[in-house]
């Protein structure tokens, strides 16, 4: 039996080497987009429910200095839980509340991915 040339082995695992990288590459993409579809459907949320109003692009019209991103408030908030339990309140300085009956749990989780994607910082 003869071997085969090495240049063909060469060859071989460069077009295997490739075709990993390609699938790796497509699998990161489709992640990806998810995530970024899901951001976006959070921004239209957000919005909607009239949070854009007073935070457009996460900052804070009424309060400039507590904005919905950056270091302070990831801190506030460091969890998800701390965020539904203020929307849901709201504050006496000027934040109306948002009970369930004008925003789904569901639609306030987006919305919270998209508030979270203005802090590039928070750790997922
Ligand atoms: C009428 C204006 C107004 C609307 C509408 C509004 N907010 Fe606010 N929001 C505020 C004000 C004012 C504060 C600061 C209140 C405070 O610090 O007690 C605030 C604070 C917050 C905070 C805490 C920020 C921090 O750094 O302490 C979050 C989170 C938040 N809003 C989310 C939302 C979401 C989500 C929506 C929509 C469902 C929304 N807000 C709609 C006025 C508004």
């Amino acid at each position: 039996m003869t071997r085969p040339s090495p240049i063909f082995v060469l060859l071989l695992s460069f077009a295997c080497f490739g075709l990993s990288i390609g699938a790796l590459a497509a699998g990161t993409d489709k992640s990806e987009s998810k995530k970024e579809a899901e951001i976006k459907r959070g921004k239209d949320l957000f919005v909607k429910a009239t949070c854009w109003g007073c935070h457009a692009h996460g900052d804070n019209a009424m309060h400039p200095d507590k904005p919905l991103k950056g270091p302070a408030f990831e801190k506030q908030f460091q969890n998800d839980e701390e965020i539904v339990k203020f929307v849901r309140k709201g504050s006496k300085f000027g934040m109306p509340p948002f009970p369930k009956s004008k925003l789904s749990d569901s639609d306030l989780q987006s919305i919270i991915v998209y508030i979270r994607s203005l802090s590039p910082t928070h750790a997922k």
